[in-house]
């Protein structure tokens, strides 16, 4: 089967190959997915210069977080899966770029009804990381108002369409002048040209003063001190990426002072869904570079699902694909996301 792999560190088109590599055979938990489109996600961004320090698997691996098609093969218990058309996270959270992935039975869900390959591969991870963003974790209310960061992204997107679906008045930053339009036929109430102009000032005179309730951080660095700036007494702000710069990860990020008199929250989300039993027992795991993983569980999954296909069924949110590119141009389209050229969702078919 084709797959791109990450065969050494560097920009995408220096990293990744396109190769031949052997099928996958599912074991506990996992299913086989025979993908008829993948999705990129930022992250990859970084997993091609090997900066991605939570996944960060020794090379050569294949790449890519996401996919869409037909389960066509499961390992122990999984067999009620067996020729289902899914949306699927690649186990690990890699290896989606491939004509098979070896999925998470955890992190699979049925196509959404109605939805096309295109348009289910761009639903999953920014839907289901704002709705644990901004309610699981941020507790918005109807009336509260809230900055989302790099709105027009893929993630961004969606976290725009749930918070004005709840009733939120929605601040959006974003990086030109297209993306400001596109944020706006989003739904979003206010917004600002961060690369233009002073966002926490803005939201300041936005605000009368007060700050947001919630904040919405897919960016981090820079953007998110700032952010502290014009965030509201009780407000959260959401620790959901750093594409700015992922070596930000590794820097502390605020101070006790600032925590006291800021009267805020900082609050880390993370989208791994995980069987209850083994969230138990990872959480203790010294493996990873964090000191303690608690990822949400598989129960909290489908309820998420459930509200979200309510409010896809209400036509209140809608996937948004950004673009579809063939297989063959897996690299140039990661690098036109690392340029910040891309908005919503970019398909990759097969
Ligand atoms: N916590 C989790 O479980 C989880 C899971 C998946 C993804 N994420 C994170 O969610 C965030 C969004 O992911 P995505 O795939 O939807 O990406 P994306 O938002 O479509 O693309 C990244 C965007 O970030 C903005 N940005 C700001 N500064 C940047 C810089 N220096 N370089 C590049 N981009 C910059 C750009 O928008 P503007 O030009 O508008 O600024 C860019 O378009 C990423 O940080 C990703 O790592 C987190």
């Amino acid at each position: 089967m084709r797959a791109w792999q990450v065969v050494r560190h560097g920009r995408p088109s220096h990293a990744l190959e396109l190769v031949e590599a052997e099928e996958p055979v599912p074991g506990p938990g996992q299913i086989v997915v025979k993908a008829r489109a993948s999705v990129l996600n930022y992250n990859e961004v970084d997993g091609c210069h090997g900066r991605y320090l939570t996944i960060n698997p020794p090379l050569p691996y294949t790449l890519g977080m996401e996919c869409v098609g037909e389960v066509v093969a499961t390992g122990p218990g999984q067999e009620a899966w067996l020729g289902r058309q899914v949306t699927s996270s690649g186990f690990g959270a890699v290896g989606a770029h491939a004509d098979l992935v070896l999925a998470s039975a955890a992190m699979t869900f049925n196509i959404p009804p109605g939805l096309s390959d295109a348009e289910a591969a761009a639903f999953f991870y920014p839907f289901h990381l704002a709705h644990l963003g901004l309610h699981e974790r941020g507790r918005l209310a109807a009336g509260e108002t809230v900055l989302v960061h790099a709105a027009a992204g893929g993630v961004g997107s969606a976290a725009v369409q749930l918070a004005v679906a709840a009733g939120a008045t929605v601040i959006a930053t974003v990086g030109n002048e297209e993306k400001a339009e596109f944020a706006r036929g989003l739904g979003a109430h206010h917004v600002i040209n961060y690369r233009k102009r002073n966002f926490a000032e803005a939201v300041l005179e936005i605000t009368d003063g007060r700050g947001v309730d919630v904040c919405f951080d897919g960016v981090g660095g820079e953007i998110m001190l700032q952010s502290l700036r014009c965030l509201a007494r009780g407000g959260r702000h959401l620790v959901v990426g750093f594409a700015s710069g992922i070596e930000a990860e590794e820097v502390p990020m605020v101070n006790g002072r600032m925590l006291c008199f800021g009267n805020f929250d900082i609050v880390g989300v993370i989208l791994a869904y995980t069987p209850p039993e083994i969230a138990g027992k990872i959480a203790g795991a010294s493996g990873m570079p964090v000191p303690r993983f608690n990822p949400p569980t598989t129960d909290i999954a489908q309820g998420v699902q459930d509200h979200l296909l309510s409010l896809l069924d209400a036509g209140r949110i809608r996937p948004i694909v950004g673009g579809e590119v063939p297989f063959s141009d897996l690299p140039q389209a990661l690098e036109a996301m690392e340029q910040r050229q891309t908005m919503g969702r970019i398909v990759l078919g097969r």
